[in-house]
């Protein structure tokens, strides 16, 4: 992608009904680290997340606590959704509450729109009812189990929990009229929807038709009312997925609407339907793009199923950052699970590879450099006399990982990514091992020798300072101002793209001391972080 473009990433918006788990933040990061790659890189780079507010089961759980739903929402977004942010370092450029005026003002400006152009009708329906989903279900989705609190009974599949009987009068929108359009936009823009597992299960559900979907609910009020008949409330989805476009000023600044629309939509699988089926047959509906891509990534599975809220196996974020940091969360949950498929977490893979990719690999490697540069230059950069093969296979190693990286995070790999940019960790580690800088610095003669390596490994960390910032911020923070403290600039400012470019650090430039990246966690422990 060439710098400059415009890079707008979406979260869903969550549920306030319940706290954030590692599930919720896995989405956040993942966003996050794109949003930073693109903005390091000088594209014209906006991150969106928030909150879902309205409907069945918010409204449910604010009585079940003796509030109003408004006054819930607030403490959730308060006291665990805004937090949440801070805890896992996320960058975000706008959080978008689905009860702000901006949200209700512009959702009933589209609804109207839509009725007028006769996508909406009013009918009847019933159905199975799933409050968990906030979504009305066919049989074939439900299970009965033969045992358990519920043995004999229809339960969702996601959530294990009875689904209820609707029978309501509501307003539907016309979507079976998109089918052919949806079929359409699949084939001819194949990385629509992303992974091909998910694709296919999007491609194979629209081939089989689609139904029109009601849109609206009379049987409670907690909602945005149907402009044109306040006895109805907007359905929770249809409300939700227009955040991506009320955010940026849709209906009310066509400026800021053009320059970002349309967005990049990173969501679970749980919700891939939603975003990839409903949200562009409403966006053709009202004769707007539809999203570049809809990605709908893997779960974090508790003793192999979808770790969740309703089923209580939530671990809080702050309990993995309160130990390792929030730069170890980031990097682990997107290293360790291929981007797209579902992964287990487990406090031993953490600790592992807290301890040898990170305190041994990389963290070891950016102290024992820089510490060498302080105790044989007096902290100034070494000159690079002349290169050998040696030192120039390092320069082709940091060309490619660099190169790999962009074009993996182009295709949402990010730990393909990562993995590319370990590569730098790897042979730097090893070109040490090989040429002995403290035998170097034993002899006078081979002075230049000293210092055209420890310049490489420096490079080398530059290097990795820069592409690894849009995935641990704060660590490459730390090793950038240690590195190139002086006459660099700030490191937000080094393109990744040119990440790959040898040679940007000046010779003769400060070298500071540097504190380890990624302490023992005995260490953390000691000092009562833990
Ligand atoms: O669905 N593994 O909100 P929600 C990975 N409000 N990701 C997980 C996860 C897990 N075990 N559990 C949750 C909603 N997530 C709607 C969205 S958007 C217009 C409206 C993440 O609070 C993942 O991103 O149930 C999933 O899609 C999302 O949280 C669901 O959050
Ligand atoms: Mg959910």
């Amino acid at each position: 992608m060439p710098s400059g473009e415009s890079f707008f990433i979406t979260t869903p918006i969550f549920y306030v009904n319940d706290v954030p788990h590692i599930g919720h933040a896995y989405t956040e990061v993942a966003a996050d680290v794109l949003a930073r790659w693109h903005r390091q890189a000088g594209d014209d780079t906006w991150l969106l997340t928030g909150t879902d507010e309205h409907g069945q089961k918010i409204l449910r759980t604010a009585v079940a606590n003796g509030v109003e739903p408004k006054q819930w929402a607030d403490k959730l977004v308060d006291s665990a959704w805004l937090p949440l942010l801070e805890t896992i370092d996320i960058a975000n450029d706008d959080f978008i509450r689905t009860t702000e005026p901006r949200h209700e003002d512009a959702v009933a400006l589209f609804l109207q729109k839509l009725y007028d152009d006769g996508f909406i009708y009013a009918g009847e329906y019933e159905g199975y009812y799933c409050v968990g989903c906030e979504e009305y279900k066919q049989l074939d989705e439900l299970d009965t189990p033969t045992e358990g609190e519920y043995a004999g009974q229809l339960v969702c599949r996601i959530h294990s929990r009875p689904v209820e009987i609707l029978k309501e009068k509501n307003y539907f929108f016309r979507m079976s009229q998109f089918t052919d359009a949806l079929l359409d936009l699949y084939e001819t823009q194949p990385d629509f929807v992303q992974p091909e597992s998910v694709r296919n299960e999007i491609v194979q559900f629209v081939r089989q038709g689609l139904s029109d979907l009601s849109i609206s609910r009379s049987s409670f009020d907690w909602g945005i009312k149907v402009p044109w008949d306040p006895s109805h409330v907007v359905y929770v989805w249809f409300d939700a997925l227009l955040n991506y476009v009320t955010a940026v000023g849709y209906g009310t600044d066509d400026e800021q609407f053009a320059r970002r629309w349309p967005a990049y939509h990173l969501v679970g699988k749980d919700i891939a339907r939603f975003h990839a089926v409903i949200w562009p047959a409403m966006l053709m509906a009202a004769g707007l793009p539809v999203p570049r891509k809809v990605f709908g990534h893997g779960w974090l599975l508790v003793g192999g199923e979808k770790m969740s809220k309703s089923k209580l196996t939530g671990i809080a974020p702050q309990q993995i950052t309160d130990t390792f940091g929030s730069d170890a969360f980031r990097y682990y949950f997107l290293r360790a699970i291929t981007f797209g498929q579902d992964g287990s977490f487990s406090w031993e893979d953490l600790s592992a590879r807290y301890q040898a990719e990170l305190a041994n690999g990389f963290g070891n490697l950016a102290s024992r450099v820089i510490a060498m540069v302080g105790r044989y230059y007096d902290g100034a950069l070494p000159a690079p006399a002349g290169y050998t093969d040696a030192d120039l296979a390092i320069q082709r190693v940091v060309a490619k990982a660099a190169a790999d990286a962009d074009d993996a995070i182009e295709r949402f790999a990010i730990n393909e990514a990562i993995a590319a940019i370990w590569t730098i960790v790897d042979e730097l580690n090893g070109y040490i091992t090989e040429q002995e800088p403290w035998v170097l610095a034993k002899d006078e003669a081979t002075r230049a020798r000293l210092g055209t390596v420890l310049y490489t490994a420096s490079e080398g960390l530059r290097a990795l300072a820069t592409l690894l910032a849009p995935i641990m911020p704060i660590a490459t923070g730390k090793l950038w101002a240690a590195l190139a403290g002086e006459g660099h600039g700030p490191l937000a400012e080094q393109g990744v793209r040119e990440a790959g470019t040898w040679g940007v650090l000046q010779p003769g430039s400060a070298v500071s001391p540097l504190e380890p990246l990624f302490p023992r966690i005995e260490d953390v422990a000691d000092t009562g972080a833990a």
